[in-house]
Formats: structure tokens, sequence, C-alpha cells
């Protein structure tokens, strides 16, 4: 029977987040003294040699990230910012609202740490407008962490300056995507911009920028208090640490769960969140939300890391899991999700703007004629590999994953 393994949600319960004097009994911001009195070359080393990957969905490197912004040079580089991405749009997900409602002061904590090791003196955090419970913690938070001197001048007497300000995002899943966030916080519309240039040289403002997600920054102080030994002793090798998951549809008892990474499905589902309801059988399981990846029961055993799930033709995403037991539609499923993506394309390219319109009416058609459906379903593959191949950003490059997954596991059924 596995169990949580706790380091984003390590105080979650313990303090009261609307008082910073409970949070400091517990430790807080020590790891922040540690760290603002060493070098920032090291702290980008032991985060990089942690092997910390980002948690917002991609799982690319943080160490390398912060290593890339902090060489940035350019001739007119007045500042460098630190964005913490709180937009959490991915459907199925909701668990940086918990890191935020319930310890705002590790995700305050984490920042500092990580635009000292950048060299950056602002930060936001861009939070979806919806979360009004996460902003008002964070806008307390914010103040009393000014109050205690953590922000503002002359931390912990080292000379070094950090504000962080809070910027309300419209409910736009677009405005997610780190590019696209970067337009909407200069208070343009949000369309995506071109890569490269990447953030950490051409960012806000034109200047050198760090994004991370919520939960990435909350991993940054516990490896400055355990060091990296210890944190590459949990998870996976690839993949060191924790990964909240939040599970839900078909089970018992959705929620959010942390576990080590290399945690397999059947765990989760089974010993974390109780089975499925009125112990139904499992028929699939969706991962990583809408840009995510159908599986069936073959991948229950298959330890959840980025590396491994890719073998397998999944993806590991915001740790969101959407549960369906059998008596659920893969079709109906597969029309949801190209119904958001469809809502949610901002219509600035041709391929996404008619291709999720394109996709959404054969299945449409699909619903109200008797079609052959394993023939609809490799249309729908042409037309999304069609997409993926020619749309402006990563919006219109995502329906092929869940097609191609259904393709893999679930044709027969489809
Ligand atoms: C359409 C789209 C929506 C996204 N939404 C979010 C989001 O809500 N939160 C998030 O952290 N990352 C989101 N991302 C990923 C970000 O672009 C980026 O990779 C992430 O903020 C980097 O942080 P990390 O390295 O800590 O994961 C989204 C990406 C895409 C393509
Ligand atoms: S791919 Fe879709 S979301 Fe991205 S720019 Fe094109 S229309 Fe907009």
């Amino acid at each position: 029977m596995i169990a949580e393994t706790r380091i984003a949600l390590k105080n979650a319960g313990k303090y009261k987040p609307e008082d910073i004097s409970t949070y400091i009994d517990l430790g807080g911001y020590k790891n922040a003294e540690k760290a603002l009195k060493s070098k920032p070359e090291d702290i980008i080393n032991w985060i990089d040699e942690a092997k910390l990957r980002g948690r917002g969905g991609a799982g690319f490197s943080t160490g390398q990230k912060k290593r890339f912004t902090n060489e940035a040079i350019c001739d007119k580089c007045l500042q460098k910012y630190v964005i913490c991405n709180a937009d959490e749009g991915e459907p199925g997900t909701f668990k940086d609202r918990i890191i935020m409602e319930m310890d705002p002061h590790l995700l305050i904590e984490g920042m500092l740490i990580a635009a000292y090791a950048i060299g950056a003196t602002k930060a936001y955090i861009y939070i979806r407008g919806e979360y009004t419970q996460s902003i008002s913690k964070l806008h307390i938070a914010l103040k009393q962490a000014k109050e205690k001197g953590f922000l503002g001048k002359n931390i912990f007497n080292t000379g070094f300056f950090l504000d962080i300000e809070i910027k309300l995002g419209a409910g736009s899943y677009l405005c997610g995507e780190e590019l696209t966030l970067l337009e909407s916080l200069e208070g343009k519309r949000g369309y995506p911009r071109i890569k490269p240039p990447f953030p950490a040289e051409k960012g806000l403002f034109g200047m050198p920028t760090l994004i991370n997600n919520v939960e990435t920054f909350a991993h940054i102080p516990y490896i400055i208090e355990h060091g990296v030994e210890h944190y590459r002793s949990i998870g996976t090798e690839n993949t060191p640490g924790t990964k909240i998951f939040t599970i839900s549809g078909d089970v018992k008892k959705a929620g959010y769960y942390e576990t080590s990474l290399g945690v397999t499905l059947r765990e989760l589902i089974y010993d974390l969140a109780g089975g499925i309801k009125q112990d139904k059988k499992f028929k699939a399981a969706i991962l990583g939300g809408a840009a995510g990846t159908f599986v069936d029961h073959t991948v229950l055993d298959t330890p959840m890391g980025y590396d491994l799930l890719k073998e397998r033709g999944a993806v590991l995403g915001s740790g969101a899991i959407m549960v369906l037991a059998d008596d659920r539609s893969i079709f109906e499923m597969t029309y949801s999700i190209l119904d958001f993506f469809k809502h949610e394309s901002c219509g600035k390219c041709v391929p996404c703007r008619v291709g999720t319109t394109q996709l959404l009416l054969l299945m449409n058609q699909a619903k109200h004629t008797k079609s052959d459906r394993i023939e609809l379903l490799n249309k729908l593959l042409a037309e999304a590999e069609y997409m993926d191949q020619t749309s402006l950003c990563p919006l219109g490059q995502s329906p092929i994953l869940p097609l191609k997954s259904i393709k893999q596991y679930f044709e027969s059924q489809f």
C-alpha cells in the first residue's frame, strides 16, 4: 500500500497561511536566508544536480533554465524577471491552487531563492482571476513577508532586493503558455509569440526572464534544506522528487495526492484514490489533461515519470489523472476534448483556427450518422497531424496527443 511523500505540500495544514509567525515557527524563510548567504552559482548548481524538472507540464530542467537566465547577456538589460505561472488552466489540474491556499509562504520563499540565483529584483505571480481564495491568501502573505523584511530592500542584510507583484489572468487556457503569458502580462492581447527567442534570453519587456510553475518553485526550499543527495534519493533516476497528482473522474476519493515519482497508476488509483466508483472496472485514464494522453489497463503498472511514460506513448504533463470506468464512452470524452480546443483556440493562425473547427465538425457528423469510426479516427489523425506541423503555437500542436493515444489504445472502442 503506497503512502504519500510530501515536498510541495509538506506544510499544508500545519500553519495558518494568514499568519506569517506560524510559518516562521516551522522554520520558514530559513532556507531563503541560507540561500541568500550562498553564491548564486552554487544555488543553480544544486538545483541542476538535484535534477529538478518543471512541474508545469513540459518537464524541462529547472537548473538549466536558471543557468540560461543567469548567463543571459544583453547590452540594454536593465532588469531580469522571475515569473510564477499560476494560471493552472489544464483541465483536471488543481494542484497549484492547493499550494497557494495552504502554503503561500513556501511559494514566496521558492521565488525569492530563484530570483537571487538569477539576479532578478522584480517578480510576478500570474494567476487566474477565478482563484479568489489563492489571490487573497497571497496578498496577505506578500504584505506580511515585506513587513518582516523577507521582501523589499536589503533582505537578510545581504543587500539583495526583491519585489513580488500579483497579476490576474482572465481565464484563457492559452495564457498559461509561457510566451502568451508574457504578452498578457505586458498588457497585450493573449496571442503567442514565436520561439526563439526563449524567455531566458528575451522575456518580459524584452528582458531575461525565468518562468516556472508554482509547484516547481515549491521544491526549491526543500532542495536547499536537505541537499542534492537526499532529493535525488526520492523518485526515479531521471525524475527525482515528488509530484502532486490530481485525480478526478470515476474514483471513490477524488483529490490531490503528492507521491514520489515512479509511483504507478494502479497505486494512485487503487491505494490512494480508493479504486473505481461502485467497484466498476477500470477502462481508461487520461493523463496530463486535454493536451494529454489516454491509456488503458496495460499502463497501470508503468512507473510515472516523464521518460518512462513517453516510452508507452503517454505523458505525465501537469499531473492530472482523469479516470474512466468501463461504462464511459471514449468517443464522448474525445468530443469534449476537441470541443475544448476549439473553444480555446485564439484564432491567430489558420491551421488551428480552421483545424479545431474541422475536428469538431467531423465528430458531429459521426454523431449523427452511422459512419465507420475507424475511418473517422484516421481522418481526425490526418487533420491533427497537419495542425501539428503547421500551427503557430503548442495549442494547435496538442490535439494530436490524445488522438494518437486513442489510436494506440482504444481504436476498436472508438
Ligand atoms: C496551451 C498551454 C497552456 C499552459 N498552461 C500552463 C499553466 O496553466 N500553468 C503552467 O505552469 N504551465 C502551463 N503551460 C506550460 C508553460 O508554457 C511553461 O512550460 C511552464 O510554465 C514552465 O514552468 P515549469 O518549467 O516550472 O514547468 C502551458 C503550456 C501550453 C502549451
Ligand atoms: S495554434 Fe491556435 S492557439 Fe496557437 S496561435 Fe494558432 S490559432 Fe492561436
